[in-house]
């Protein structure tokens, strides 16, 4: 693990604490929604159906999202990498049938998993060096399976994305004042393309989801994609959106 993504898990370990100490209640779910607003665009349909498919939720944090898909009768699990957001998932969801909460690294945990009919990943999977969880989770994928993923594209502050692969600063707002910094991999849906197909997998499609309130640039990329059968070797097929 590179050094910048061990701090930010110690950044999000601190916002899961501080969380801890405030008795923040985590809100129920009643769809899983892939941007940073919780009613408008696409929901849980785009993983298509989950009956009797092995699925991961990816960066789990509270697990509000893997609970309600286990509610509505998937069999989810959810790993999650601070041990305070882990923490804050199995008080809330602790033994709820058909929900698994793993406090793991989600590149460590992938390189060992049994593979995955579904993996998603609501804003968890920009935190992780890609160079590094793409392989696992490639690997980790059934023949099939898919990788359905929301990252950030444009901040509230109007950064856009960047056309290479490195982190970059990002402000974590703590509820009741301050803030902590992570740092995230934010990159085109270009790039995204590309680092997936280098790996392996089918890109399907990548939408950009715009924040609803016009008075923010707030954008996120949602990325659909598969890994092909095992006829296709990597790098090979069609894979990319564009010639
Ligand atoms: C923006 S939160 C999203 C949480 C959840 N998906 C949701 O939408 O409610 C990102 C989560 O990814 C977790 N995370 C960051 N790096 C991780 C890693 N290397 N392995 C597993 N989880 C990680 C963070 O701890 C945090 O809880």
């Amino acid at each position: 693990m590179l050094d910048i993504e061990r701090r930010t898990l110690l950044a999000w370990n601190a916002y899961g604490t501080h969380h801890q100490a405030r008795g923040t209640e985590i809100p129920e779910a009643d769809r899983l929604s892939w941007g940073y607003w919780p009613t408008a665009g696409p929901g849980e349909e785009v993983l298509g159906d989950l009956t009797g498919r092995r699925v991961l939720d990816l960066g789990s944090g509270t697990g509000k999202f893997p609970a309600h898909l286990a509610r509505n009768g998937a069999c989810v699990d959810a790993v999650e990498g601070a041990r305070a957001q882990h923490e804050r998932a199995v008080a809330r969801y602790g033994g709820q049938a058909g929900l698994r909460l793993i406090h793991a690294d989600a590149a460590e945990y992938l390189g060992g998993a049994e593979p995955y009919d579904v993996v998603y990943s609501v804003h968890g999977l920009p935190y992780i060096d890609p160079h590094r969880l793409l392989p696992a989770l490639a690997g980790a994928l059934a023949p099939g399976g898919r990788l359905v993923f929301s990252a950030l594209h444009t901040s509230s502050a109007g950064d856009g994305p960047s056309t290479s692969v490195t982190a970059r600063p990002e402000r974590l707002p703590l509820a009741g004042g301050g803030s902590l910094t992570v740092r995230m991999w934010v990159l085109t849906p270009t790039l995204w393309e590309d680092l997936l197909v280098d790996h392996g997998l089918l890109v399907d499609r990548i939408d950009v989801l715009t924040a609803p309130a016009d008075d923010t640039p707030l954008a996120c990329t949602l990325v659909r994609a598969h890994r092909p059968d095992s006829r296709s070797a990597p790098g090979t097929g069609p894979g990319r959106l564009r010639s």
